[in-house]
C-alpha cells in the first residue's frame, strides 16, 4: 500500500465504529467498539491503539495472543453490530456465518468491511476496567466498503428493537467499569524487549 493511501486510512480512525477480531486456537471472536485511535503519523510504521474492557471475551484472547485486527466499518454494517456487539463470544462463535480469512498473525479478516488493520501488540496500558492496547500492523487492506459507518450514523439509524438490549448492555458494562476503574496496575508489556517476536 503506497504511504498516501496507508496515511488517508489513519486518518480515518479518529471516529469510525470498528470490529475488532482476535483468536486463540480454534476460538475465533470479534467484538465491536466505537472508536479506534490512530497512533502513528508514519505510514511505514503503521500503529492502531484501542481500549477493550476486560469483562470481553477479546479481552483475553488479545490480552493472551498479543495480537487483534481492528475493521473499519461501513454503512451496510448495521447487521454486523448486531451479530458481534450484543452477545458475548464466551456464548457463542459469532464468526461463524461472518466471512473471513486468518491474516499472517492469525486473526480474522473480514472480507466485508471499509479497511483492516491487523495488529501486534507492542505496548499496553491497565486502566483498571479496560487495556489499552497499542498495536502496530503488519497486513493492512481495503474492503469493498466506500462510506464510513460513524457511531453518529449509527445512532440514527439505529433498528428500534436495539434499543433496550443496547441501553440494558451499556448499564452493565457501566456498572462493571465503575468498580474497576479505579485499581489500576502496572504493566509491562511482555513484548516491548523483543520488538519482532
Ligand atoms: C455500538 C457499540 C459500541 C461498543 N463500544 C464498545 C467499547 O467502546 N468498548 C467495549 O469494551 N465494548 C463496546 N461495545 C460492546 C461490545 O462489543 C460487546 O460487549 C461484545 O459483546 C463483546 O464481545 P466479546 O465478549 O465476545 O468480546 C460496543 C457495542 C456496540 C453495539
Amino acid at each position: 500500500m503506497n504511504p498516501t493511501e496507508m496515511y488517508e486510512l489513519l486518518r480515518q480512525l479518529t471516529t469510525p465504529v470498528v470490529a475488532i477480531t482476535s483468536r486463540r486456537g480454534d476460538k475465533r471472536n470479534g467484538m465491536i467498539v466505537d472508536g479506534a485511535i490512530r497512533a502513528s503519523i508514519v505510514p511505514d510504521i503503521p500503529r492502531v491503539a484501542v481500549f477493550i474492557h476486560k469483562f470481553n471475551f477479546s479481552h483475553d484472547l488479545i490480552f493472551e495472543t498479543g495480537c487483534f485486527a481492528v475493521h473499519i466499518l461501513h454503512r451496510d454494517q448495521l447487521d454486523l453490530v448486531w451479530k458481534l456487539g450484543f452477545v458475548s463470544g464466551r456464548e457463542k462463535d459469532k464468526l461463524a456465518d461472518v466471512p473471513h480469512r486468518l491474516g499472517p498473525f492469525g486473526c480474522p479478516l473480514l472480507s466485508d468491511c471499509y479497511a483492516f488493520f491487523e495488529c501486534r501488540v507492542i505496548n499496553a496500558m491497565d486502566t483498571g476496567s479496560s487495556t489499552f492496547f497499542l498495536g502496530e500492523a503488519g497486513e493492512v487492506g481495503r474492503g469493498p466498503g466506500r462510506e464510513l459507518l460513524t457511531p453518529a450514523h449509527l445512532r440514527d439509524n439505529v433498528p428500534a428493537e436495539w434499543r433496550a438490549p443496547y441501553l440494558k448492555n451499556l448499564a452493565a458494562a457501566q456498572a462493571t467499569a465503575r468498580e474497576r476503574s479505579r485499581d489500576i496496575r502496572a504493566l509491562v508489556w511482555r513484548g516491548l524487549a523483543s520488538p519482532g517476536r
